[in-house]
């Protein structure tokens, strides 16, 4: 497996298990998986890694000062290379990025885990209380999805219970697919280390909520990020969610390398919607930062330059009968067809 992410900080890998070489260290960022590594650690490693004798099969580079443009991040440990029981794998949900937004459900997982793995930015919006009970956290800065998920998979497997998180849900463009993926390559099953998703409320509702009643028909999603989808395809889907009557929610809209595909959603939004279509623009839902602002189609791309719109927003674009009213954005559900109100 591939993971084309390079950003990096100085986390440490500390899997645990069968480690040959150098001492399992207690710092936060460390890898307790397990497994029978024979390479010593060094200060970027995961030591989930198993029987692998080349450090760079298993290595985690999310870490600090790796700067590589493009990391490959291949699946080290197998099912094999673990001694232990399996403990249990948890993907939980968040929420938008507040404890109040949290499913009680994804506390209680979080809190019943010993160890939580996730993207620094994720594991600081869990509540100190949650964070403090834990065995031992595993965060990483923004990249290596896999290499973190393959930490998760492989504490689980060395025996531990690991809750790997996420913002919103993890079914939506996120790890639980990945998880089990990984968990298939490892030669390991689902079932193994009773794996189980907590779902949590995903960005597209926490947004709506704050635009008003914009989704209350049918929803389609596209992401922007071309880290996994071609640009070519993103379009084509683009061309035939805007064509239709769907209410269309905007994953991962821009960001300083993307500016084109922003650019050219807004155009192809244009050639299916008119002008005035309402848009709904959430940024940062339920976080210190966030800013809500409802516009129409034909402002959106200038836009892209500001503030509002950046990697931790979201934008709802109405369908042909979507309207404003009173600050709100609202698509009828179809109700007035039937009835007098
Ligand atoms: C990799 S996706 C993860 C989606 C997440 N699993 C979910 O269910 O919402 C990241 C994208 O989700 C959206 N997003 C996540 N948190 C958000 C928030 N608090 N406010 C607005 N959009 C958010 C942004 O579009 C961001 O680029």
């Amino acid at each position: 497996m591939t993971d084309t992410n390079t950003d990096s900080d100085g986390s440490t890998s500390n899997c645990g298990a069968k480690t040959d070489g150098g001492e399992s260290s207690s710092s936060s960022t460390e890898s307790k998986c397990g497994a029978s590594s024979s390479d010593s650690s060094s200060s970027t490693e995961s030591k989930c890694g198993a029987s692998t004798s080349d450090s760079s099969s298993s290595d985690s580079k999310c870490g600090a000062s790796s700067k590589k443009e493009s990391t490959e991040e291949n699946v080290g440990a197998t099912v094999d290379d673990f001694d232990a029981d399996p403990g249990q794998l948890v993907a939980v949900g968040l929420g938008p990025g507040h404890p109040e937004g949290m499913t009680q459900r994804a506390k209680d997982a979080l809190l019943e885990a010993e160890h939580i793995v996730g993207y620094t930015t994720y594991v600081d919006l869990i509540p100190d209380g949650i964070t403090e009970q834990a065995d031992d956290i595993y965060d990483t800065p923004m990249c290596g999805e896999v290499s973190r998920t393959e930490e998760s998979i492989d504490r689980a497997l060395a025996g531990n219970d690991v809750a790997i998180v996420g913002s919103g849900d993890p079914n939506v463009y996120a790890l639980a697919g990945l998880a089990l993926e990984i968990l298939e390559s490892k030669g390991a099953t689902a079932s193994m280390v009773d794996f189980e998703v907590v779902p949590g409320v995903p960005a597209a509702q926490s947004c709506a909520a704050r635009l008003g009643a914009p989704l209350v028909n049918d929803t389609v999603s596209v992401s922007l990020s071309d880290h996994l989808v071609p640009m070519p395809e993103i379009e084509s889907r683009l061309h035939s969610v805007a064509k239709e009557s769907f209410v269309i929610t905007i994953y991962n809209p821009w960001s300083r390398k993307r500016r084109e595909n922003f650019e050219k959603c807004c155009e192809i939004l244009l050639t299916h919607r008119d002008p005035d279509t309402p848009v709904g623009i959430v940024h940062g839902a339920g976080r210190e930062d966030e800013q809500v602002l409802i516009t129409e189609l034909g402002e959106l791309e200038e836009l892209g330059e500001s503030e509002i719109i950046d990697m931790t927003t979201t934008i709802v674009v109405g369908n042909e009968e979507t309207y404003v009213w009173d600050d709100r954005m609202v698509t009828p559900r179809g109700y007035e067809t039937k009835y007098d109100y």
